[in-house]
């Protein structure tokens, strides 16, 4: 395995444990290290060394190398292969500690898992891959095989171009996929494989949604009408119906009424529920001027910003989508509003709300706060692996 001398600054980096490089943190030049070669990192004023990938080809702006693990004491060389069918097997391990993550969940999380640009959803007959970086692109038919051997059932490579193009990575046809299996806080799925979104399903809320079973469980009556805006598959809206909300309505621009329907009926819930193929603010205009009250909201957008730099465009679209929400929202209901964009912190998305609440002269009263589920891990809220944000309130 090639051998690169830290600088200065690469050292000190790695000893306050970042996990990323560019090229002035090496002695040594990359330019002509062929794309996701894995290397050992040293330097001559350490007995220590680590390994990781590289690719030059990444823009300077970006880390061009990644820091994985550190080489054991003593030891010479070092087999990636054995290494990531480990990092996979001790994944699949800690997914199952937690009751109901065996049935599905995301089953490796990039960096937080050990290896970055890897990330893998786990279904109850299928395991999908998406594979972002030159480095682990190298071991693609070896961590699908591997992939099987440990969940024991099959295992599809899923590339997302746009993802790959910062890597330089070529785009493969995919394979086709089954339908997806997916069982998550006791409520069944079958999304088809044509329509489904990023791996195929945005587990990342399941704590969340077990919070809102809770809390409507706990309630002396139930929300009579629910609204479930940008539903995907319809996780939110199905698990308020299973805690006993009678009727639920489904909003999403995608191709959906099939998937909410079949997951109505695969839940006994058929006749609870009516699907609206249309964009959620338009929706909500047109509900706000027909009048229309919801006892629960349940708003879980996509990214509204994809970089920094977007983050005030950001924060003013959820302000306009949480002031339409609130003028939705019955004396009393309960809404909660989520955010998946990176470059909001919680404070800044509490805040939003607050404001947005204010500004409909809209009192509100916070119920819960929280975060992706255990299956995305993070060391703590500054993480950069840490991206969801979920508040449910009471408006009065
Ligand atoms: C983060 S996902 C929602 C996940 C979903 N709530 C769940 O828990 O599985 C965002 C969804 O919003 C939909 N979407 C994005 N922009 C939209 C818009 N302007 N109007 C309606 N749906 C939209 C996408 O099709 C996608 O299904």
């Amino acid at each position: 395995m090639r051998k690169l001398q830290l600088s200065r600054t690469g050292f000190n980096k790695l000893k306050s444990h970042q996990k990323e490089l560019k090229v002035i943190d090496f002695e040594d030049s990359i330019k002509s290290i062929p794309p996701g070669e894995w290397c050992i990192y040293s330097s001559p004023t350490s007995d220590e060394a680590w390994v990781g990938f590289i690719n030059p080809n990444i823009q300077d702006k970006f880390a061009c190398a990644q820091v994985l693990t550190s080489l054991p004491k003593g030891a010479s060389t070092f087999e990636p292969a054995i290494f990531i069918k480990e990092c996979l097997a001790k994944a699949y391990h800690k997914r199952l500690m937690f009751k109901g993550y065996d049935k599905g969940s995301r089953l490796f999380y990039g960096t937080s898992d050990g290896l970055t640009g890897l990330i893998i959803d786990h279904f109850e007959n299928a395991s999908v891959i998406q594979i972002n970086t030159a480095g682990i692109d190298r071991y693609r038919d070896h961590i699908q095989k591997a992939l099987s051997e440990i969940t024991g059932v099959p295992a599809f490579l899923l590339d997302n171009a746009k993802y790959r193009e910062k890597e330089s990575l070529p785009s493969f046809e995919n394979e086709p996929l089954p339908d997806l299996k997916i069982i998550e806080n006791d409520v069944e799925y079958s999304l088809r494989s044509d329509i489904i979104q990023k791996v195929g399903f945005y587990y990342d809320h399941r704590e969340n949604r077990i919070q809102l079973q809770q809390l409507l469980n706990r309630m002396t009556f139930k929300p009579d009408k629910g609204l479930d805006l940008f539903c995907y598959a319809g996780a939110w809206g199905l698990n308020a119906l299973k805690a006993g909300v009678p009727w639920v309505e489904f909003v999403d621009q995608g191709n959906l009424q099939e998937e909410v329907m079949n997951a109505l009926k695969l839940n006994g819930l058929v006749d609870r529920g009516l699907f609206h193929r249309n964009d959620v603010f338009k929706f909500l205009d047109e509900a706000i001027s027909k009048n229309r009250k919801f006892d629960l909201i349940l708003c879980d957008p996509p990214a509204f910003a994809k970089s920094v730099q977007q983050k005030p465009q950001a924060l003013e679209g959820y302000s306009k989508l949480h002031r339409k929400v609130m003028r939705l929202a019955s004396p009393l209901a309960i809404c909660t509003f989520s955010s998946c964009t990176h470059y909001i912190s919680h404070e800044e998305f509490q805040k939003n709300i607050l404001d947005a609440a204010n500004k409909e002269g809209r009192k509100i009263r916070l119920l819960y706060c929280g975060m992706q589920g255990w299956d995305h891990p993070v060391s703590s809220l500054d993480d950069k692996a840490n991206y969801i944000k979920s508040y449910f309130y009471i408006l009065e």
